[in-house]
């Protein structure tokens, strides 16, 4: 036989190449593909490797009670250092605020309650609300980052209005929540540049 190149072989040549063609075009698009927010919210700066850096320590504020006990999975804001459901079991309700008799601002005034074990207080004190629920427990680096910047899933933030929601009163709030209370891992100022820095360089999103 001559000719070795059946039609059979000529194939399995074809799918070989196919594959290893989508194979390596997946490889090398994997920095773009990772990156879900920053197109369509008009990045330019692009730094990955200063981004990701930055959004780690972003990634420790966001993870720690003060910030991840109003961005918890269920329906019930979480208490405390060790993040344990809130006690009488406050619901989010549709606006985040609570229903019926336990809306939030019934206990959670506009500043903090003094003395131990009071409700910390801010003007808006409320869960996000129930078709967005922003949710950070559970979730990893990579899948957090994503969501942030994910214009569907973050109350509809625009790069502009991300680096504004920093300078938020409730996200300050941490940095003050009444006695006994451990603040988050950074100083405010600290977070507030990682964010802008994690932003700015084009909101890359870690690969875990
Ligand atoms: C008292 C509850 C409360 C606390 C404490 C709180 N948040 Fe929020 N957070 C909210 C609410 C309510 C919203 C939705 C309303 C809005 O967007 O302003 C929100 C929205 C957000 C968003 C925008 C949504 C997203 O996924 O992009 C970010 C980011 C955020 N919070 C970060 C933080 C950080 C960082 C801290 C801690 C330093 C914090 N929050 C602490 C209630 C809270
Ligand atoms: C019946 C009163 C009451 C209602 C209603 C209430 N809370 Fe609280 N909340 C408290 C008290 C008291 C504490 C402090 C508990 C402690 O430190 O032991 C607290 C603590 C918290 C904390 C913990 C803060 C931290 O960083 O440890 C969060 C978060 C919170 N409340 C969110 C909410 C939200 C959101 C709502 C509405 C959906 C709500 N609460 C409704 C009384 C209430």
């Amino acid at each position: 036989m001559k000719n070795v190149k059946s039609p059979l072989s000529k194939a399995f040549v074809i799918v070989i190449s196919l594959i290893l063609f989508i194979g390596m075009s997946a490889f090398l698009l994997e920095p773009a593909s990772s990156t879900t927010g920053n197109e369509y919210l008009g990045y330019k700066a692009k730094d990955s490797a200063a981004s990701v850096k930055a959004f780690a320590d972003v990634y420790r504020v966001l993870m720690s009670p003060r910030c991840m006990n109003c961005h918890p999975a269920g329906e019930v804001p979480l208490q405390g250092d060790d993040s344990h459901i809130h006690q009488m079991l406050p619901k989010r309700g549709k606006d985040g605020n609570g229903i019926y008799a336990m809306k939030c601002k019934n206990c959670h005034q506009p500043s903090n309650t003094p003395g131990l074990n009071t409700p910390p207080g801010n003007p808006k004190w409320a869960l996000p609300p129930a078709d967005m629920k922003m949710v950070f427990e559970g979730k990893s680096a990579r899948e957090l980052a994503q969501q942030i910047l994910d214009i569907k899933r973050n109350g509809h933030k625009t790069k502009e209005m991300l680096i504004e929601h920093a300078r938020d009163t409730l996200v300050k709030a941490a940095w003050d929540m009444g006695e006994g209370r451990k603040p988050p891992p950074l100083t405010y100022s600290q977070f507030v540049k990682a964010w802008d820095t994690w932003i700015n360089t084009g909101g890359y999103a870690p690969r875990k």
